[in-house]
């Protein structure tokens, strides 16, 4: 019988590491439950420890999912241990994940701790750990770059004290495929009680090989599990993308000879739902998930794929969640059928009062666009512009003038804590002008380090999804605005960018 290879997402902690790409609570949920529909074996659900904030999402996933085990990253000391224990108590299934970093470099550089002092820390945390869960997975960060004779100590001893799974991260993306599956294979030779745990691969993008090098530790090294986030989501050029992962064990199921239980119809509901609430757009060439990973345009390919699709395809789009832009809902379609086709795309509101104002933003829409699309649906239940509850600014309306040969003119109607207020500004073009118009009063003074624009449907009647990237005192957010007036749409993204601003960063950086 073929093996299961475990895929372990860590889009809610390891992706939301990536600059600007910081969810709420009910955000992480949302994916969460996305991510337990595609029957992912473990979330990584965030990293306890590392504010208020992370853990209350910990606890919240861990208390409403309940077909995936649920994980929290700690560091590798009491206090995180005891605290990501405490998040995961409602956990039907619970894993701690503890890491500490084991190549010379980090060691003598970050942690100021000698080998000695590395390899005691490791063994007193997961003997703590062992006894708050039964489920221990232990990483050495930049395990890749660590001397071998050392990291074979350090796993032996910390599988001898109950890790029951052993991740071996390329924490810098520095691995080859071939080198990388080496080097799991002499691991796993060479420690004495490796049969006594599961080996996993978690593998960064930065050389563009996180995918190939994940799939060599799993074919060479002898890995059962995979770490990686929806659409490669990460810090720096990101993680193993999951849907690359899994396509490429079930279409070349001849080669890898192994069974994912992902069920990858949700996958492409999956990526847009990340990637509409991080900001980060998917480019259109990614594999999968892209705009164009489907799309036939040559002559030659199109004749031959209207013969014989496996002419030219070698996955069904179907399979993985592509529908052809179906006109989905119009004008006249109810609250039923709206309440159904949210069901679904796999969006569940949080009560009854959501669904109602989501049903009114739907109609409102409705009354300006005739055709409304999966991807409408799924921009108007995330923009947060317009609904966030406890956010500071909501975008109300707004006027703007523009002409060939005139400087353009905004004025933007707005709310702060719920009082109506008016900017007004002139710019470089009308989207400049409503930016500086919301700023004449907010005076944040963030720089704007992205600004992007994406038709969310293809067409120019569609929706217009813009991300703002906002940096102010160090900190990175993205706000993301949908509207079929993309003018409109830059005012709701930079408000919403302005609202993440004001919420608290009391985080801890997990490699910190
Ligand atoms: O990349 C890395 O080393 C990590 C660890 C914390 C597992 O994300
Ligand atoms: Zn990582």
């Amino acid at each position: 019988m073929a093996d299961k290879l475990i895929i372990f997402d860590t889009t809610l902690r390891d992706g939301e590491q990536s600059p600007g790409a910081s969810m709420t609570r009910d955000e992480k949920l949302r994916i969460a439950r996305q991510l337990e529909r595609l029957k992912v074996d473990v979330i990584e659900a965030g990293f306890a420890a590392s504010s208020n904030g992370d853990f209350e999402a910990v606890q919240l996933i861990a208390n409403s999912i309940k077909d995936s085990t649920i994980c929290s990253l700690s560091r590798a000391n009491d206090r995180d241990i005891a605290r990501a224990a405490e998040a995961l108590k409602g956990a039907n299934r619970a894993r701690i994940h503890t890491f500490i970093a084991t190549s010379p470099l980090h060691m003598e550089k970050k942690l100021r701790m000698t080998p000695e002092q590395v390899l005691e820390q490791a063994k007193q945390s997961v003997r703590f750990a062992r006894n708050l869960v039964g489920d221990i997975e232990f990483s050495p960060e930049d395990g890749y770059r660590s001397e071998v004779d050392f990291l074979c100590r350090v796993i032996e001893a910390v599988i001898n004290e109950g890790a029951t799974t052993i991740n071996v991260p390329d924490t810098v993306g520095y691995a080859v495929p071939e080198l990388y599956g080496q080097f799991l294979k002499t691991l796993r030779e060479r420690v004495p009680n490796s049969d006594k745990a599961i080996w996993s691969v978690h593998c960064h993008n930065d050389l563009g090989m996180a995918v190939a090098n994940s799939l060599a530790g799993v074919m060479i090294g002898g890995a059962r599990q995979v770490e990686c986030t929806i659409n490669g989501l990460g810090e720096r050029a990101g993680n193993c993308s999951l849907e690359e992962v899994v396509m490429a064990v079930k279409t070349r199921k001849d080669y890898f000879n192994l069974e994912v239980g992902i069920d990858t119809q949700h996958i492409v509901a999956a990526s847009r739902m990340v990637s509409q609430t991080t900001g980060f757009v998917v480019q259109p060439n990614k594999a999968v998930v892209g705009a164009n990973a489907f799309a036939h345009a040559s002559g030659i390919h199109q004749d031959g794929v209207l013969k014989a699709r496996d002419t030219y395809e070698i996955m069904r789009a179907e399979d993985v969640g592509w529908s052809a832009n179906k006109i989905v809902l119009g004008k006249l379609s109810g609250r039923n059928a709206f309440k159904q086709r949210l069901q679904d795309l796999g969006v569940s509101l949080e009560s009854e009062a959501d669904t109602n104002a989501a049903f009114t933003r739907f109609k409102e829409l409705a009354d300006r666009k005739s055709e409304i699309f999966d991807e409408d649906i799924l921009a108007l239940v995330s923009d947060e512009s317009v609904h966030g509850q406890s956010d500071q600014y909501h975008f109300v309306s707004l006027a703007q003038h523009s002409e060939t040969g005139e400087r353009p003119h905004a004025s933007v109607v707005f709310t702060v804590d719920g009082k109506e207020v008016k900017g007004e500004a002139d710019g470089n073009g009308p989207v400049d002008a409503s930016l500086k118009a919301i700023e004449s009063h907010v005076k944040s003074g963030a720089e704007m380090v992205l600004y992007s624009v994406n038709a969310i449907s293809g067409s120019t009647e569609s929706q217009g999804e813009v991300t703002v990237r906002l940096q102010n005192s160090g900190r990175v957010v993205n706000g993301v605005g949908a509207d079929p007036d993309i003018v409109v749409a830059s005012a709701k993204a930079y408000l919403s960018a302005l609202n993440k601003l004001q919420s608290k960063a009391d985080r801890v950086a997990a490699q910190g």
